[in-house]
This record gives C-alpha cells, sequence and structure tokens, in this order.
C-alpha cells in the first residue's frame, strides 16, 4: 500500500573526490522532507553515512530511489532495512543530523561493542536506539546547525 508507513535505513561511503557542504546538503534536504512529511536522521560518521528515513511508502522511496542514490556525495549504498511501522521514531526531525561528538562515542561503545562503526556489522535492531539516543541527546543541548531540524 503506497500510503502506508515505513522506515528504510542504509548505510553509504562518503565519496571523497566531492566536497561536502552539509549546511547545504541538509538544507536541501530537510525541505523536500518537510514538503513530504519525510522525517529522520543522518549520521556523518567517519566515512560512513547512515541514515534512516520515516513515511508513506512512496515518498520514502521516490527520495530514497530517486533525490539519495542518485546524489554522488555518496560512494557504495548498503540497504540495511525496510519495515513496516505503526509510529515513527523521528516525528520532531524533518532530518535529525548526528556527528561524532565525545557523548556520541560512548553511545556508539554501548551499542556496538566496538568503537567503529561497520555496516556489515550493525544492524538496525541496534542502529535505531543509537541514532534515537543520540538525536534526543543532541536536542537537549542543541547548538549550530547540526540542530534538531
Ligand atoms: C548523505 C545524503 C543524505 C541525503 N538525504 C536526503 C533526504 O533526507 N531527503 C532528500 O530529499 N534528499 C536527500 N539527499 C539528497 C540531497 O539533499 C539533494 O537531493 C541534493 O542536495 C540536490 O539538491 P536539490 O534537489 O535541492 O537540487 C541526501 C543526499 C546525501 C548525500
Amino acid at each position: 500500500m503506497p500510503n502506508s508507513l515505513i522506515q528504510l535505513t542504509y548505510a553509504s561511503k562518503v565519496n571523497r573526490s566531492t566536497e561536502l557542504d552539509m549546511e547545504q546538503l541538509l538544507q536541501s534536504a530537510r525541505k523536500r522532507n518537510k514538503a513530504e512529511n519525510v522525517t529522520g536522521a543522518l549520521w556523518l560518521h567517519g566515512k560512513y553515512f547512515v541514515q534512516i528515513l520515516e513515511g508513506q511508502r512512496r515518498k520514502v522511496s521516490n527520495i530514497f530511489c530517486n533525490h539519495i542514490c542518485a546524489d554522488h556525495r555518496h560512494g557504495a549504498i548498503d540497504l540495511i532495512s525496510v519495515n513496516r511501522i505503526d509510529t515513527r521514531t523521528f516525528h520532531d526531525w524533518s532530518m535529525a543530523f548526528l556527528g561524532d561528538s565525545m557523548s556520541n562515542q560512548q553511545l556508539i561503545l554501548k551499542y556496538s561493542s566496538q568503537d567503529k562503526f561497520d555496516p556489515s556489522i550493525m544492524d538496525q535492531k541496534n542502529i535505531l536506539p543509537l541514532m534515537y539516543k543520540m538525536a534526543e541527546k543532541q536536542q537537549l543541548t542543541a547548538t549550530g546547525f547540526s540542530g534538531t531540524h
């Protein structure tokens, strides 16, 4: 059903040969996500992006296939999961941006049993609570462009 709510998670390698202007990237991502009522979080961890998108199946599919996968700032993209959901985890965020602060390092250790993120080792069961905890913590201490929108 195109209107059912889904949550899509993927990881990708940052394409190092292109310039990464996160402020500009987030601005255009959040603008479209707001218009399409898509929510989620984007984590930039070392050489990886990890992103969770939630919203109506048709809208998440369109954003993922036509905008995210088409963006040359990604290298290889690994789809981690697509799940039907009843409620959104990131309903407050059109795209939370998560970085590698010290407090996030502690959470990463807790959820991944190692301090390096490897998408082939972590799965959705760990990624979702980890990214939610990081977003929640960041919302409490929101600073700069990485804020909560
Ligand atoms: C890591 C990453 C995450 C992205 N996340 C989103 C997103 O959540 N929503 C979206 O519409 N586009 C997303 N994009 C695509 C770009 O934001 C956007 O399509 C691109 O900047 C082109 O901008 P324009 O469509 O405004 O010209 C993402 C791209 C990358 C590299």
